[in-house]
């Protein structure tokens, strides 16, 4: 896991932007996952900025969103599909029907979450996964004890994070849905590359978990720690529980800077 720790989001957005342009660089009709959120605001940002400057081409790329809320109407604006299209998806060049999302309005919501595991095998799976962790540790919607071996399903939410995402439904904790479909914490593992974000001090108990606490469905992130490829792109704040972050500071310092992350 290589952590780094930057002063702030624009930071984070831009390193992780760099990590995109230069796989779709690679390879053009890369999969992308793709997180909704406040965390990778600045990272679609930048890359909506890269494309209206004819830096980075999303024509030929496939893209899979995390999770999805149950029981919203097909056009509420909460809705993850209608936030991803809203925040990136619309202000690039995919091609129509190249970002998918689990079926939160399905009539069968376990034959949904299936299809779901297909079309990301079908698409040849995730090549980088953007996540962002709950101040519970969720990564996705896996809430404290999801399995470690979880796939995509039907799962509740947490009042601590249906309190968190009230946020966006009007500061009404009761407009905020119950139920989710997300991918699980296998599906998320199976991406080849994860880049993980978070700013703030309230990520920063989580972060630790994440980081240097014992691999635990109590903290699901945790499980990332069992990935090969994994790069937690932080700010100061989200870094202060770190035990290591003088090594990790100095770490990223002394890196070349042909290697990428
Ligand atoms: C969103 C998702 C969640 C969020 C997490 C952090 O698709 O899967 O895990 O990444 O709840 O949310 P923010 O970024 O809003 O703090």
């Amino acid at each position: 896991m290589e952590v780094i720790v930057v002063s702030d989001a624009t930071e984070i957005g831009g390193i992780a932007a760099d990590a995109i342009s230069a796989l779709l660089e690679r390879k053009p009709d890369a999969v992308l996952g793709l997180a909704t959120g406040s965390s990778p605001v600045a990272v679609y940002d930048e890359l909506a900025r890269r494309c209206d400057a004819g830096r980075v081409s999303f024509r030929q790329a496939r893209g899979f969103i995390l999770d999805e809320y149950v029981g919203l109407p097909a056009e509420h604006p909460q809705r993850y599909r209608n936030v991803i299209d809203a925040a990136f998806v619309n202000r690039v060049d995919f091609g129509p029907g190249a970002v998918d999302g689990p079926d939160g309005t399905a009539a069968d919501l376990p034959a949904a979450c299936a299809a779901y595991e297909d079309a990301i095998r079908a698409a040849g799976g995730v090549n980088l996964q953007i996540l962002g962790i709950g101040t519970d540790g969720h990564i996705a919607f896996n809430e404290p004890g999801s399995s470690l071996a979880s796939r995509t399903r039907i799962k509740t939410l947490t009042r601590q994070t249906r309190t968190d995402n009230a946020r966006f439904f009007g500061d009404d904790l009761d407009a905020v849905p119950t139920h989710c479909l997300t991918q699980g914490l296998a599906t998320i593992l199976d991406a080849r590359h994860v880049i993980l974000l978070a700013t703030g001090r309230h990520k920063a108990e989580a972060v630790h978990h994440l980081v240097e606490g014992a691999v635990s469905a109590m903290w699901p992130a945790t499980i990332l720690q069992h990935h090969p490829h994994v790069t937690v792109l932080l700010d100061d704040a989200a870094a202060r529980r770190l035990q290591l972050v003088d090594y990790y500071r100095e770490t990223y310092r002394a890196k070349p800077d042909w290697q990428g992350i």
